[in-house]
């Protein structure tokens, strides 16, 4: 099968959807892989490295006009138009994009959109939102150190003690146990809340302090358990009662990072700009929802992330604390972050391609059927 990997052109996107590794792979498999030039730069991999893993480098269409395409982001529309119909397109394409769906399926590609794979043992290897969210969860911690004006570490000196840092994790899941993990070695004191009462255990484990918002009904309890690993929004009492807590916290926090999504809908709020206002001078909140929260300003359509303050891929600085959105920290590990998911992807392939190298849709397979987004002209999957 012909593969073909073009460079990425969003803004802030560093990343790339094959590594030297990989094609090396692919090619000992019976594949044959097209570069675009300069797709791995920012990521660290020079084309040289991927003519010695055996790839061809050639220009955009080239890429575009493999029987299979590995992307990291969903392509533009004229990105589109280099595309065979009937190619396959495998990528983050952003399931929930009822408008983006409807243009891949125009396109007439069939598409893969790997954010949708199930959270069930058997997807681990491939799951995208767990490897690029680790490596988010990890940055966001030191991004915010580097904003941070004191240490994160608690220190005698002889000029004086330094007091520990105090982080607020909001959301434990992968993103927000990476962080209690990387701000723990920075030595920081971490206190972080969820509503899935699962990660209590975790997030001690991890040697954080778990806030605790006792349920008060049944409603409460249920809506907590989630639906496939996922939170479900909760009921209004429960988020009053979370957002009272939050708030008393983030006054004593030096750092919030806040990681909260529920899939398919806005994030939640869970820093309300009171509560920004309540926090203390230099502190530094993270919001990794930036650009994902409900509509912030009606004038421009902004979306706020957790906090509605929050401005996608800048630091803005209100009531003296300063407020970060970038929105792909996973692009600022980006070699890293390629190489896992290109690992990804590369498992996913073994799902839809035979060994002998012939495409093969299964859909009686959970994962095949669950990331298909669109196919002979049509969106298969709700959005
Ligand atoms: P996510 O990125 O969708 O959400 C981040 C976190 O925000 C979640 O922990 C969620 O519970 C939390 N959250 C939502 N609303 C909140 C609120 N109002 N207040 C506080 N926290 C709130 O979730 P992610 O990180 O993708 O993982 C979701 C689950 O899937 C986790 O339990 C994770 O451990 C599990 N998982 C399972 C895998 C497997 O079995 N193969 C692989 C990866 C994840």
């Amino acid at each position: 099968m012909h593969i073909g990997v073009p460079a990425e052109t969003r803004a802030n996107e560093t990343r790339v959807a094959a590594t030297p590794e990989t094609v090396k792979k692919y090619v000992a498999q019976g594949h044959t892989v097209t570069i675009q030039a300069g797709a791995g730069t920012g990521a660290s991999f020079p084309d040289e490295a991927y003519t010695a893993a055996g790839a061809q480098i050639a220009d955009a269409a080239a890429a575009f006009g493999a029987e299979l395409v590995l992307k990291v982001q969903s392509p533009s529309v004229s990105e589109l138009a280099f595309m065979k119909r009937g190619a396959v397109l495998v990528g983050m394409l952003d399931p929930f994009n009822a408008e983006n769906a409807q243009k891949l399926a125009e396109a007439g590609v069939t598409a893969f959109a790997l954010e949708a794979a199930p959270r069930t043992t058997r997807a681990q290897s491939l799951d995208v939102l767990s490897s690029q969210a680790n490596i988010a969860g990890y940055k966001a911690v030191l991004v915010a150190s580097n904003l941070y004006p004191r240490f994160m570490p608690m220190l005698m000196t002889a000029a004086g003690t330094v007091k520990a840092a105090r982080v607020l994790i909001l959301g434990a899941g992968v993103a927000g146990l990476q962080a209690i993990a990387t701000a723990k070695r920075l030595g920081a004191v971490i206190e972080a809340s969820d509503v899935r009462p699962a990660v209590k255990e975790q997030i001690e484990s991890l040697g954080a302090k778990f806030l605790d918002v006792p349920y008060e009904t049944d409603e409460e309890r249920e809506a907590a358990q989630g639906v496939g690993g996922y939170a479900r929004p909760m009921p209004p009492s429960w988020l009053a009662r979370q957002s009272a807590l939050v708030h008393e916290r983030a006054k004593q926090a030096d750092i919030v990072i806040s990681t909260a999504l529920i899939p398919g809908r806005d994030a939640p709020t869970l820093l309300p700009s009171d509560t920004v206002q309540a926090m203390k001078p230099g502190s530094v909140v993270i919001d990794l929802a930036a650009g994902r929260g409900p509509v912030a300003d009606q004038a421009t359509g902004r979306r706020g992330g957790n906090c509605p303050l929050t401005e996608a891929d800048k630091v803005v600085m209100h009531h003296g604390v300063q407020i970060c959105g970038y929105t792909n920290l996973a692009s600022m590990v980006a070699a890293d972050a390629s190489a896992l998911y290109a690992r990804n992807l590369l498992d996913f392939l073994k799902l839809i391609v035979t060994k002998e190298g012939a495409l093969n849709i299964d859909l009686a397979d959970d994962i095949v059927a669950a990331t298909l987004l669109a196919r002979d002209g049509a969106v298969t999957r709700k959005t």
